[in-house]
This record gives structure tokens, C-alpha cells and sequence, in this order.
């Protein structure tokens, strides 16, 4: 390979490439000032920059400096709209260039599998078309400002219950066609600079080292060009990762305790000096091992990492040349607090207007009801955190005075017209049921003509690190609905939240928005709807079962102890719902508008279809028409049909619009498992244009010359698939789908569960240790220390819970609890010794781990017994030397 900047490479030593492979500290990469290169500042996130002035973290604990925070990926994605996406990625990049980041870390985009995923509310859809697209609208919109974009997190990181550990089981097609394919077309689309590889492994390899993941997919077939960078913390082993092609591992190894002063003041920035060349983390030892001794990693192949990370240093420094990288800029708050307004304005999703209901007219008797008017919830918890630069509030803007305890009415004026007549709080935001809340709401709402009831689920239920327990909405919300619609109240609902929720009331209340985490804008936005100042036009980009149950993967969500298996294939979400003919509460791709449209005149040609829409009510107002595509005698077992095309139009009231989706390369292909190709069938496809995936307007037919390759699948094992019967999907028939076609993507089915022995004296359940074990697995260690250690931590975390501590309970679970031993020596700050230490005592070894555990720290000869290029991080390794 041609080496863009072989000039300064030839001078750099072997350490230095070694060591620009990690980062400088929690957020910099290293840099190396005599040949010029500097160091870039990465940053979440997906929804605005949240950038740490001072204590660093990457659970969102402390706070960043004020940002813009605007809808998250959840609430976009239900605007359609890949325009207003890319708008909203410039504002996003142009912050980041005024707080001197070189790379923003998002957007994330890892395709809804199950509701119950705890970072939903930061993903854009089930639907990898959707997410693709929309994912790719934001990296052209931020990278026009000279700085990276990051999608994050490949791949198929879709749970957060032992994100660090878990090995996702999947079919190679399901793989490519749902989970890959949103990343394709948004690396396809944009081209992003930046890739974050997610923390799991996928069929046993940790992604960041999966070579097909990494090199046969992402650079070989996709011809990604840009830098691979780990997920905090999710280095696993440093060298294979570089082998697969990762450039930057992040964050440095001393969580917390590194100084960026002393790095810089360190000469050439290799080591920092309180780090031991064997700090685990940094794996830094193991790099020039393998480099020096066993030549296992060649020095060309560092090179081209070295090559292709800094032409992202170079690239994304441009935008800073004559500027003071030390001092932030300013950016215009105001415009930018617009732009999140007008964002999650296009966002809100009308799900219900009986009797129009909405919008309500000028002087309407308003009553406000719900803690979430008075605190709104507008983002969700944990890296993504956002310090907004300010936030609208409903309750000001009705003319009442707030502060975190009391709300008081202050004036009778606001600019919708509504006659408020007050506010109750109706219930406890943590869902303790309080009576006396609802009998004031019910008291308060007899005033008026009409309850605007907030309601939602709160900021520590969907949390990054931790799945939700179930989809539910907390019962003493559910009660006030019920007690405000018993008394014969009109009920609006406004409901506030990240992800799909079951909605009991849905048909019994008179009005529904879901105006999901809608940014510090947002409050104001739904305003302008219930008041009608904005027509909505928002659509769901997930579906909503009437009960969780229904949901394919529920089954096998979140997986067992090690693994977790998509035993339900392709067919999540609308494909499911679809295919299998189940009703749901509100399918794919629906939203209600203030008015109606029509649609007609389809047209098939060999390019795609054209149509006309016209808006048949008398407001103006934008549609999102679908185009969904399927082959009914298809000889694959595949969905009823599926998305892949859609366009938001504006049409004003009486008018019509020709509206033109143009088919493309992912139109009509599909995964042989046998070819190892994306191929087309040959014959009739079905043509579908919808207002949503079950309301279908237009129906054609487009005939396709396909490759004619074979079937891959032998239907007869396969038989679960082809009836789409796959809630209870057997052994034999996984493994048969796992099997499928040719050898290089055949993938065995692995035990799921711990490999347990027994006790010697009450025979109880117990497992060796390694690095991969998380604190929670300690419970079943040897000795008495480690599972001690396990209950004293999952103690706590159901202490914190009790008494209400419920953040500080969530991120121990996910900062602790399911912690990997190699993730709590990198956090920690241990050498890899000293890990090994702790491993023995856990697996029996009390003194002898307690002595590697002390005297660990030292600094080692790194040539003496860490150059064997084999001691990485794999729970064998530690356990063999110790057993
Ligand atoms: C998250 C990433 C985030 C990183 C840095 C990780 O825990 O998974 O999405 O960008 O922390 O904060």
C-alpha cells in the first residue's frame, strides 16, 4: 500500500507508531509535536457535543460544558426527513469545531432487535434502511464542518446486559441484510472518517478483532477508507485488534489518574510515567513484542494504521490552523436552540386525534397535568448526556414561574391562546403511587376543557449499560389516565420517552402525541402542535406491540450467561408483525397530521416508481410516503415485504405532488450464504406504497433478470424460518440456519451457559475465572474473596435502589457489575501482573495471588516474560497459568 504521509512515517521509531495506536488520555489521541502531529479531541455524542472540561468519564456522570442538546436519534429518525438530518449535523459540527473536537462520537446507530435494548433512545430505528440513511444524513452534515463523524457502534451491539462480554450469535444473512446493512448504506452514503467497533463479540471473536467484521466487510467490500476506533475501554487484545485494522484504542489506560500535562511534558508522549509498560489497558508492551520479538505484527501493517490515522489527525486539524485550540468559541445559542426546535417539531408523532380533538383553539380552558410538563424529559442517560445551553419549559411557557420545587402561576398570557387553568402533578415520577396526586389532577382537570396529561417513563428507566425490565409505563400514570378519563375528562396525552412502550389507554384517551426525547427545544415544539401553530408530520421509525410478548426476540432477549442468540433471524420488528399477520398497538412508519392525503397514480418503471399525493384536508402539511418492496414465491425465506425507499413531501392544502423514490443497489438483493454475494432472484416483485407498513395506498409489480443463484437453504430444516414460526425456534433448526451454505460462514452453536463444576463439600455451582468474567460471574468463583467481592457489589446495587438511589444504582450495574475482569484492570489501573494476581485468589490461589497482586506494580523487563506475543487477554491464558 502507498503510504499518503511515508515521509514523516520514515522518521517515526518503532515505539512511536506503537504508542500513537492508544490514546494520550481519556479523550486525546497522542501527539508528537517535533513531526508535527498533533493530538485530536474526541467526544461524545450523538445529540449534541458533551465535552469534559474536568473530570472525565464515559458514563455520563459529570457534567460537560453547555451544548446545544438536540433530539436524540430515536426522535429524528421519526421525522423522515434525511434533509433536515444532515441540517441538524452541520449545528452538530459546528459546536464541535467551537469546542476544538476532532471527532464527534456518533452518531450511534445500531438497528432496534427489541425494545428493551436501554439505548434505544440513542438508535434510530428497527429498520436498517431508516437508520442508514438517516445515520448517514448526519455524518455529511457534521463533516462538512472539517471534523469526523463516528458511527458507533459496530457491530450488533444491541443490548446493554454484559455489553463487554456477550457473543452475539447470528446467521451470516441476517447479519448482512438487517444488522450490517444500516451501517453499509451509511458508510456507502457519507463516507464517514471515523468507525467505533462496539464491545461484544459476534460468533466468538470480539468485534474489534473479527477479521470478516472488520477487514472482509468494512475495508475489502464497503472500501471503508477512514480510522477504527475502540469503544472505551473494549480493547480486548491490542494486537489482533491492529491486525484486523483498528488504529486507536481509546481511552489511555489510567482511567482518571492520567495527567495530560505530564504526558505532554514526557518527551515523545510514549509512555506517561506512571505507567508501567505492562499496564493492561494499554496493551502497549504487547504491541512492541510482537513487533520486536515474534514478528507476528509486521511493522508495514502498523505503518498503513499509522498512515490512516493520521490523515484524520491531518484532516481534522485543518479546520483549527490560526485558531487557539485551547480556548472554545463562541457559537450562536440562540440559532442553534432554533434549529433543535425545528427538529423536534418535525419529529412529534400524532398517534391518536379523535373528533379532531387537536389542535386547540385560542381560548380553550386548559388544564396541565404531569410532573414531566413541570421536569421535562428530553434526553436519555449516560454517554449521550448533553449540559443544554437551555432548556424550555412547559410550564413557562404557560405562564407560571418554576424552580426545581414549586411552580406558581404568574401569568394569564401565553402565545397559544389557551386559558390555563393550572397545574397538577398527578403523580410521582418514580412511580410510588400517591392517591392525593390523582384527586388533584381530577379536581383541577373539572375546570377545564381539556387535560394536557405529560407523562412518560423516567431518566434512570432507559440508561445506557442496562436493559429495561420490561416495556411498560409506570402504573400510577396509567391510574391517573384512567381516574381523568372515569370523571369523563378530554385527555390529551403527551408522552415523553426514548423507545416503544405498551399503551393500554391508547384507544380511550381523546389525543395522543409521542413526542419520544425530543431535545431542550422540545417543551416549546409540543406546544406549537397541540396549538396547531405546526402541523405534525413526524412517523414512527419503530413498531409498537400491543404487549411485549409479541415481539419476535422476545424469547431470546437479552440471551443467557454467555451468549445471546438471534434465533429469530430477519424477521424483527414490522417484518415480523408483518409476515406473521399480527396486530399491533401502531405499526412501522405510521403518524397521524391536522390533515389528510391521497394517494394515486402509480408508475413502475425499470428505475423506480413515481406517484402523486394530494393533500385532501385544508392545512398544509408533509407526508412520508414508504415504499416497500416483496416477493411472495420468493425460494428464501424472507419478510412479507420491506422498506427501501421513502420521501417526505410538503404539500399544501388542495394541492398535489409528484413524488419520485428511485430504486438502488439495495432494492432487490439479497445474502447468499452459498454464493457468498449479494444476488437478485429473478421474477415479479410486489411494489408497495404506504402512510405506514400496514397502510398500504398503491400496489404494482416490478419484474427483475436476477443472477439465478441457488438456493442456499434446505427449506425442509429450515422449516421455522419459511413459516416465520420462530418464537420457539429449536436447536436443530438454529443450528441448521447457522449452517447454512458455504464454509467460510458456517458458525457452530455455542454453549450459552457458564461451564460449571462442582464444590468439593456442599457441591455448589462453581467456574474458573478469567478476563473475560465479569464481577457479577465472581458469585461463582472458587474462592470465598472473589464472591464475597460479587455480593457485596450486587448488594449495593440493590441498596442504592432501595433507598432510592436508583442513578447511582444503575451505574454500578453498568460501570461494575458487568465489568470484565480486562475492563476493571484498564478502569482500575492494574498491570496485567497485578490482574493475574487477582484472577488466582479468585480461582483458589489466595497468597500466591496476593503476592502478584503487591508486587505487580513494579516495572517489569518488558523483554523478560510479556514478550511471548500469546499473553493478551483471553480467559484461558490467566486461568492455565493459575489452575
Ligand atoms: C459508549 C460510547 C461512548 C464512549 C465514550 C462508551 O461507554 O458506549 O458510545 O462514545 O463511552 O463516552
Amino acid at each position: 500500500m502507498k503510504l499518503k504521509y511515508k515521509e514523516i512515517i520514515d522518521k517515526m521509531t518503532l515505539q512511536q507508531k506503537a504508542a500513537l495506536m492508544t490514546g494520550k488520555d481519556f479523550w486525546q489521541s497522542r501527539d508528537i509535536p517535533e513531526l508535527g502531529i498533533t493530538s485530536m479531541f474526541l467526544a461524545d455524542g450523538p445529540h449534541g457535543i458533551r465535552k469534559q472540561a474536568a473530570a472525565a468519564d464515559h458514563l455520563g456522570l459529570n457534567a460537560s460544558i453547555p451544548a446545544t442538546c438536540f433530539p436524540t436519534a430515536a426522535t429524528m429518525a421519526n421525522t423522515w426527513n434525511i434533509e433536515l438530518g444532515e441540517e441538524m449535523g452541520k449545528y452538530l459540527g459546528e459546536e464541535a469545531v467551537a469546542e476544538n473536537v476532532n471527532v464527534l462520537l456518533g452518531p450511534g446507530m445500531n438497528v432496534k432487535r427489541n425494545p428493551r435494548c436501554g439505548r434505544n433512545f440513542e438508535y434510530f430505528s428497527e429498520d436498517p434502511y431508516l437508520a442508514g440513511k438517516m445515520a448517514g444524513s448526519y455524518v455529511k452534515g457534521i463533516q462538512t464542518n472539517g471534523v469526523s463523524a463516528c458511527l458507533k457502534h459496530f457491530a450488533l451491539n444491541n443490548q446493554e446486559l454484559r455489553r463487554m462480554s456477550i457473543d452475539t450469535v447470528v446467521d451470516e444473512r441476517t447479519m448482512r441484510e438487517i444488522y450490517l446493512a444500516a451501517f453499509e448504506i451509511a458508510v456507502k452514503d457519507s463516507k464517514p472518517w471515523t468507525i467505533m467497533s462496539s464491545y461484544n463479540m459476534v460468533n466468538g471473536t470480539h468485534v474489534n478483532e473479527n477479521f470478516h467484521l472488520m477487514k472482509d466487510i468494512l475495508r475489502d467490500e464497503w472500501g471503508y477508507e477512514g480510522v477504527v476506533v475502540t469503544d472505551w475501554a473494549g480493547c480486548n487484545d491490542r494486537v489482533q485488534g491492529i491486525m484486523a485494522g483498528n488504529e486507536l484504542e481509546m481511552p489511555s489506560c489510567l482511567y482518571g489518574a492520567m495527567d495530560i500535562e505530564e504526558s505532554v511534558a514526557d518527551g515523545y508522549n510514549i509512555m506517561p510515567p506512571h505507567c508501567t509498560p505492562d499496564t493492561p489497558g494499554q496493551q502497549y508492551d504487547r504491541v512492541m513484542a510482537c513487533l520486536d520479538a515474534d514478528g507476528k505484527l509486521k511493522e508495514e501493517l502498523l505503518d498503513e494504521c499509522v498512515d490512516n490515522l493520521l490523515d484524520l489527525v491531518f484532516r481534522t486539524e485543518k479546520v483549527f490552523e490560526g485558531l487557539d485550540k485551547g480556548k472554545a468559541r463562541e457559537f450562536d445559542v440562540e440559532s442553534h436552540h432554533a434549529m433543535a426546535m425545528k427538529c423536534a417539531e418535525e419529529a412529534m408523532v400524532l398517534l391518536r386525534n379523535e373528533n379532531n380533538t387537536l389542535p386547540l383553539a385560542a381560548g380553550t380552558k386548559v388544564a396541565v397535568i404531569g410532573d414531566f410538563a413541570h421536569q421535562p424529559r428530553y434526553q436519555g442517560a449516560g454517554s449521550s448526556i448533553v449540559n443544554p445551553t437551555k432548556l424550555d419549559n412547559t410550564l413557562e411557557w404557560l405562564g407560571f414561574t418554576v424552580d426545581k420545587k414549586s411552580v406558581t402561576k404568574t401569568s394569564s398570557e401565553n402565545e397559544f391562546g389557551f386559558d390555563v387553568v393550572g397545574y397538577a402533578k398527578g403523580y410521582n415520577r418514580y412511580g410510588k403511587s400517591k392517591s392525593s396526586y390523582i384527586s388533584q389532577a381530577c379536581d383541577l382537570a373539572k375546570k377545564a376543557d381539556v387535560s394536557i396529561v405529560y407523562i412518560g417513563l423516567d431518566e434512570v428507566t432507559e440508561a445506557e449499560g442496562l436493559d429495561r425490565e420490561n416495556i411498560n409505563i409506570p402504573k400510577n400514570q396509567l391510574d391517573l389516565i384512567a381516574a381523568l378519563k372515569k370523571q369523563g375528562s378530554k385527555v390529551v396525552v403527551v408522552l415523553m420517552c426514548g423507545s416503544a412502550v405498551e399503551i393500554p389507554f391508547a384507544d380511550d384517551v381523546d389525543a395522543l402525541i409521542h413526542a419520544y426525547l425530543c431535545g431542550q427545544a422540545g417543551a416549546k415544539a409540543i406546544l406549537n402542535i397541540i396549538a396547531g401553530k405546526v402541523n405534525p408530520s413526524g412517523k414512527l421509525s419503530e413498531s409498537y406491540p400491543f404487549a411485549y410478548e409479541q415481539c419476535s426476540s422476545a424469547p431470546y432477549f437479552p440471551g443467557k450467561q454467555l451468549t445471546v442468540e438471534y434465533r429469530e433471524g430477519p424477521y424483527i420488528g414490522y417484518r415480523y408483525y408483518d409476515t406473521a399477520k399480527i396486530d399491533v398497538r401502531y405499526p412501522f412508519g405510521f403518524g397521524l397530521s391536522y390533515t389528510s392525503f391521497e394517494y394515486s397514480d402509480l408508475d413502475v418503471s425499470d428505475k423506480g416508481v413515481s406517484f402523486t399525493i394530494k393533500n385532501t384536508g385544508s392545512v398544509d402539511g408533509k407526508e412520508v410516503a414508504q415504499l416497500y418492496i416483496g416477493k411472495s414465491d420468493s425460494f428464501l425465506f424472507r419478510a412479507a415485504k420491506e422498506l427501501k425507499g421513502f420521501s417526505k413531501v410538503f404539500v399544501k392544502a388542495g394541492e398535489s405532488v409528484k413524488v419520485e423514490i428511485p430504486f438502488d443497489e439495495y432494492s432487490f438483493r439479497y445474502y447468499n450464504v452459498k454464493t457468498l454475494k449479494w444476488e437478485i432472484e429473478s421474477g415479479d416483485y410486489q411494489i408497495y406504497i404506504g402512510a405506514s407498513s400496514t397502510d398500504i395506498r398503491l400496489e404494482g409489480k416490478s419484474k427483475q433478470k436476477g443472477s439465478d443463484a441457488p438456493c442456499p437453504y434446505d427449506a425442509e430444516a429450515l422449516g421455522a424460518y419459511y413459516n416465520c414460526d420462530i418464537k420457539s425456534v429449536s436447536d436443530d433448526a438454529f443450528k441448521a440456519l447457522l449452517s447454512s451454505g458455504d464454509d467460510a460462514v458456517k458458525y457452530p452453536l455455542p454453549p450459552s451457559n457458564y461451564q460449571f463444576y462442582k464444590s468439593k463439600i456442599f457441591r455448589r455451582k462453581r467456574m474458573v475465572i478469567g478476563y473475560n468474567s465479569t464481577v457479577s460471574d465472581l458469585r461463582y468463583s472458587k474462592r470465598w474473596v472473589g464472591r464475597a467481592f460479587s455480593g457485596i457489589m450486587r448488594f449495593a446495587v440493590k441498596f442504592m435502589r432501595g433507598i432510592g438511589k436508583k442513578s447511582l444504582s444503575n451505574t454500578m450495574v453498568m460501570g461494575v457489575i458487568h465489568q470484565p475482569m480486562r475492563g476493571m484492570a484498564k478502569f482500575g489501573g492494574m498491570t496485567r501482573k497485578q490482574l493475574d494476581g487477582l484472577l488466582a485468589m479468585w480461582n483458589g490461589h489466595f497468597f500466591k495471588g496476593l503476592g502478584m497482586l503487591m508486587k505487580g506494580g513494579k516495572k517489569k523487563d518488558k523483554k523478560s516474560e510479556d514478550n511471548t506475543g500469546n499473553d493478551g487477554p483471553s480467559s484461558e491464558s490467566a486461568v492455565e497459568n493459575i489452575e
